[in-house]
């Protein structure tokens, strides 16, 4: 059974300066819930519990956030403002957090190696909050691809088609069909130009990863832009073993870039957001 969920939350978040400049990019708010919040809602939901945060400098805020703050909890208590602190409540009542640092941006296959201390010798899952996903009155995309896990007993990454003019990017994987959504892994490219991406499939920020891919990322020198890639050991443990990719149910906001956090933003006000459910 998988246990834990690891959050990459080191990164610079540059694209959203100055905002991030003394703010974690991972504590910008969709409408009024901070975009961790909702990659942890997920994990939770799909019974990933303990949530191991690979944090750096100026990232306290997060850890703050996963704690009690009892100022404003005594402030409020009683009060008709309570009701504002429910969903936190909640993800503190059921989840654990586990914090480590990464000490220097090397990458998204260096934060997760990083966290190799606090996920041990299991499967666990890979939340990227910038990327939200909402799948509203169904499964989750962490719990669609739990339950593939518990199947196929090996790594998987989530993947959607984009546009070719977009598909630079992303990494991208080339697989076999194996029908449901699913493909069997061949090769994987991070970043490509178009006209050498092998498919139109782009990996998104969900993983189920096995821990063989410690070992194996520890092994991968660095790659696209000089950095340890995650996608470089995927294709390796591709080779050697088998690594599926899924074409989730549900959307997905790039909360990365300016336009995508618009967009995730007007929708969840929209389609999601409760002024009485908090
Ligand atoms: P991104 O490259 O999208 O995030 O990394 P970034 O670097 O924060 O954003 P920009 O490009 O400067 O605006 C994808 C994810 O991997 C994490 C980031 O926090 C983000 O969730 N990451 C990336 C790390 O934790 N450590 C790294 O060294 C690199």
């Amino acid at each position: 059974m998988i246990r834990k969920c690891l959050f990459p939350v080191a990164g610079y978040g540059t694209r959203f300066l100055p905002a991030t400049k003394s703010m974690p990019k991972e504590m910008l708010p969709i409408v009024n819930k901070p975009l961790v919040q909702y990659g942890v809602e997920e994990a939770i939901e799909a019974g990933l519990k303990q949530i191991a945060l690979v944090t750096g400098r100026g990232k306290r805020a997060i850890a703050d956030h996963f704690d009690i703050s009892y100022e404003l909890e005594h402030q409020i208590a009683g009060s008709g403002k309570e009701k504002y602190l429910s969903s936190i409540r909640k993800v503190l009542n059921e989840g654990t957090f586990m914090m480590t640092r990464q000490r220097e941006m090397k990458g998204l296959g260096h934060a997760i190696l990083t966290g190799e201390s606090l996920i041990g010798n299991e499967a666990f899952g890979v939340v990227l909050s910038d990327d939200l996903c909402l799948n509203p009155n169904d499964d989750g995309v962490l719990k669609q691809m739990v339950k593939l896990y518990n199947q196929f007993r090996c790594s998987i990454v989530a993947i959607q088609e984009v546009p070719m003019e977009e598909i630079h990017k992303y990494g991208v994987i080339a697989g076999d069909d194996m029908g449901n959504g699913l493909f069997r892994v061949s090769d994987m490219v991070e970043k490509p130009d178009a006209d050498k991406a092998p498919s139109n499939l782009a990996v998104i920020g969900r993983y189920v990863l096995t821990p063989d891919i410690f070992d194996i990322i520890r092994e991968t020198p660095p790659g696209k832009n000089n950095e340890i890639q995650l996608t470089d050991a995927l294709l390796t443990q591709a080779k050697a073993g088998c690594v599926l990719a899924y074409k989730f149910r549900g959307k997905r906001f790039d909360c990365g870039s300016v336009p995508g956090f618009i967009e995730a933003t007007n929708y969840v006000y929209e389609n999601v957001y409760d002024e009485d459910v908090h």
